[in-house]
C-alpha cells in the first residue's frame, strides 16, 4: 500500500507506493481505508520522537500519523485515533472512532479534532470554564487557536482577550468571537500593563495557552497581587510552541488566586477522553458542517509529503494529507 513512513527519528518522513498492508490483531480492531489525516504538531513531534508520549520508542520504520478519516468495510465514514494513519489503510480501535455527518467533508473531519482536543477539554475539564466568564487565549493565532476563540465563545464566554503576534490574523480573530487584542511584538512593560489593565476591570477567569515560554511569563506577572483579595484564574497549558520551561516567582503563587494546570494526553480521565470522543467531536462536527465553526485547511496528496512535511503554514491553516 501507499504509506508515509519514518525510518529514523527526526528525519523527514518518505512516501513508498510499497509498505505491507496492515492487519486487524483482536476483536477491538479493525482496518479502514485512510481518506484524509492532518499533520499536526503532535505528529512532527512523535515523528521526530520528541513528544513525551514517543520518548521512549525504539527506532523502527513505522508508517506515521496518529489519527484520520477513513472508511469502515461497511461503507460507513468515521474519524479515528490510530498508529501509522498516513497510509491508504490503518488499524484502529473500535471503541475510539466517531462517525463523520455526510455533510462534513474529509479534510476538515480530519482536521478538526485534534485542535478541539486542544481547546473544549481545556475549557470544559482542566478550566471548568462557565457562561459568562472572560477568557484570554495565549497564541490565538494558530489554527488550535482559532478554533478555541469560537468554542469558548460557544461555550458563552463574556470576553474572549487574544494574543499572537501576527497583526492581520489577530484582528481577523474579532470577526470569529474576540473582543480584546494584545499584541505580542510590544515591548513587555506594554503587554503586562495591557493585561493588568483587563484583568482590574474584567477579571481574567481562564487562561488557555499554546504558547508558554516568555510570553507565559508576562501573563502570570500580569496576574500578580499586591496583597489585597484577588480574582481566581485558572491557568492551563495546552503547547509549548516557544518553549518547555519558563521562570515563575513564588511571590506570583502567594499573591494571586491562581490555579495552574496542564490539559494534553495523561491529563484527560478515561471518562474525559471518552466524552471527547462520543460527546464533544460529533457537536463540533456539526456546527463545522453547518458553518458555524470555521476551519481553515491546505490540502496536499500523499505523494508530496517529503517536499511539504517542512513547508511554513499560513497562521492558523492545518496541512492536510488526502488520498
Ligand atoms: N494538549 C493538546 O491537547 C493539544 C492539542 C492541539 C494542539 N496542542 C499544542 O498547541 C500548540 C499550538 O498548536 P496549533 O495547532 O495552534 O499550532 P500552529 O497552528 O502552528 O500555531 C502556532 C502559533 O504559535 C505562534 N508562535 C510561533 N512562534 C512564536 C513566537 N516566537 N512568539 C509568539 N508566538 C509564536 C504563531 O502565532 P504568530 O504567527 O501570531 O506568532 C502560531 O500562530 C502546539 O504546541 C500544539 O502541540 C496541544
Amino acid at each position: 500500500m501507499k504509506a508515509v513512513i519514518m525510518h529514523q527519528k527526526g528525519e523527514i518522513p518518505q512516501y513508498t507506493a510499497h509498505f505491507p498492508d496492515p492487519v486487524a490483531q483482536g476483536e477491538n480492531e479493525i482496518v479502514i481505508s485512510i481518506q484524509a489525516a492532518a499533520i499536526k504538531h503532535l505528529d512532527r513531534s512523535m515523528a521526530g520522537g520528541k513528544h513525551y508520549t514517543t520518548k521512549n520508542d525504539i527506532a523502527e520504520a513505522k508508517v506515521i500519523g496518529g489519527d484520520g478519516v477513513g472508511i469502515l468495510p461497511n461503507g460507513t465514514r468515521v474519524f479515528a485515533l490510530g498508529n501509522g494513519m498516513l497510509a491508504e489503510k490503518a488499524v484502529i480501535e473500535k471503541d475510539s472512532m466517531i462517525e463523520v455527518p455526510e455533510d462534513l467533508d474529509d479534510a476538515t473531519a480530519a482536521a478538526l479534532p485534534n485542535a478541539v482536543a486542544g481547546s473544549a477539554m481545556a475549557l470544559r475539564f482542566r478550566a471548568r470554564m462557565e457562561k459568562g466568564e472572560t477568557v484570554l487565549i495565549n497564541g490565538a493565532t494558530g489554527f488550535t487557536g482559532k478554533i478555541a476563540v469560537q468554542i469558548a465563545r460557544y461555550y458563552g464566554a463574556k470576553k474572549i482577550i487574544v494574543t499572537g503576534r501576527n497583526e492581520g490574523t489577530l484582528q481577523a480573530l474579532r470577526a470569529l468571537g474576540a473582543d480584546e487584542v494584545i499584541s505580542l511584538k510590544q515591548d513587555d512593560e506594554s503587554v503586562i500593563a495591557q493585561i493588568k489593565h483587563i484583568h482590574n476591570h474584567t477579571p481574567i477567569d481562564v487562561v488557555i495557552d499554546y504558547l508558554w515560554g516568555h510570553s507565559a511569563e508576562l501573563i502570570l506577572s500580569s496576574l500578580a497581587g499586591n496583597g489585597r483579595f484577588t480574582p481566581k484564574t485558572r491557568f492551563v497549558s495546552i503547547g509549548s510552541v516557544t518553549g518547555d520551561k519558563i521562570q515563575l516567582s513564588a511571590e506570583i503563587l502567594r499573591s494571586a488566586d491562581l490555579e495552574l494546570s496542564g490539559s494534553g494526553l495523561g491529563s484527560w480521565t478515561r471518562a474525559e477522553l471518552g466524552e471527547l470522543l462520543h460527546s464533544i467531536v460529533p457537536e463540533m462536527f456539526k456546527l463545522a458542517a453547518s458553518g458555524q465553526l470555521k476551519v481553515d485547511i491546505k490540502i496536499i496528496r500523499l505523494e508530496d509529503i517529503e517536499k511539504l512535511w517542512d513547508m511554513e503554514m499560513p497562521d492558523g491553516v492545518r496541512l492536510v494529507v488526502t488520498l
